[in-house]
């Protein structure tokens, strides 16, 4: 897989979403590398947690904003975000029985959800909650 990242074309237009946005590419983009190049082991944990932390506070600043103004989609954006942590946690160090294969295979997975969420669902809320 390409090195993956954000450009203009993913802009939902609120700043703080945009910049959280980037970075949470370049943490899957280097988590991938980290993984495929057989880095050290404590080295892809650290990323692991960046990548679960991360997304926490993100989709958490996301539910914040579509709560504030009453987003009427907002449910079920919230299931989507709910399933994107829930397949994190398969990366999870504490339960690591999978593959490095598996592992890319996934990361692959959450990238291309994530780009198609940005696109769509929040794109969509974004252009409900600045309008
Ligand atoms: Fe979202």
């Amino acid at each position: 897989m390409q090195q993956v990242l954000w450009s203009e074309e993913y802009a939902v237009g609120n700043e703080q979403i945009d910049s959280q946005h980037k970075s949470l590419f370049e943490i899957l983009n280097k988590l991938r590398i980290s993984i495929s190049n057989k880095q050290e082991k404590r080295y892809i944990d650290k990323n692991i947690m960046e990548l679960q932390h991360y997304t926490v506070m993100h989709f958490s600043a996301e539910e914040l904003y579509m709560s504030d103004a009453m987003y009427k989609n907002m449910d079920k954006h919230i299931l989507q975000h709910d399933f994107f942590t829930g397949k994190i946690k398969e990366l999870d160090p504490a339960n690591d029985s999978n593959s490095v294969d598996t592992k890319i295979e996934l990361l692959e997975f959450l990238t291309e959800w994530l780009f198609n969420h940005v696109l769509t669902e929040d794109k969509k809320a974004a252009s409900f909650i600045l309008t």
